[in-house]
C-alpha cells in the first residue's frame, strides 16, 4: 500500500513538473525558431514587419493571446499571410512553444 501512495506521489509530481517543462521547453524553442522576425518577448522585430511589408501583432496582445492553442499551432505548421509554415518545430515542439507565447501575456 505504502508503495502504491508513493508512486501516486511520483505521478502527480511528474505531470506539475512536466507543465513547467513545457513554457520552458518553448522558450528555447521560441529562440531559435520565432525570436528572430517576432522579438525577444514577442514585440516584433521592426526591420521584419518592414521588410515583409505587413503589420505584425505583438504577440503579447490581447489579439494573439485570445487565440485558441489550436489556431496559434495552425499558423506554425500552416503560416499565416506572410509567415511561411515554421517546419523546423513539430510535434509536441508546437505545443511547448504555445504553451512559452501564452506565458508572454502582459
Ligand atoms: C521569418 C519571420 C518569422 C518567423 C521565423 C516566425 N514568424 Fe510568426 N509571423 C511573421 C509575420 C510576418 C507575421 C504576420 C503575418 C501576416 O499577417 O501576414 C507572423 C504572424 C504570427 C502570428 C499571428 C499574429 C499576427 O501578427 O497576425 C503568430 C501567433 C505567430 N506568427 C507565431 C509564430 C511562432 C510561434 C513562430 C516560431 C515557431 C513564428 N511565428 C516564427 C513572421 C515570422
Amino acid at each position: 500500500m505504502k508503495t502504491l501512495v508513493n508512486v501516486l506521489g511520483v505521478a502527480a509530481m511528474a505531470a506539475a513538473m512536466t507543465f513547467a517543462a513545457n513554457a520552458t521547453a518553448g522558450k528555447a524553442i521560441y529562440d531559435r525558431a520565432c525570436k528572430t522576425c517576432h522579438g525577444a518577448d514577442g514585440t516584433p522585430n521592426p526591420g521584419i514587419a518592414k521588410m515583409m511589408k505587413v503589420d505584425m501583432k505583438d504577440l503579447k496582445s490581447d489579439d494573439v493571446q485570445n487565440m485558441s492553442d489550436a489556431d496559434i499551432k495552425k499558423i506554425v505548421t500552416d503560416g499565416k499571410g506572410k509567415m511561411k509554415p515554421v517546419k523546423s518545430v513539430s510535434g509536441e515542439a508546437i505545443d511547448n512553444v504555445v504553451a512559452y507565447i501564452k506565458t508572454l501575456k502582459k
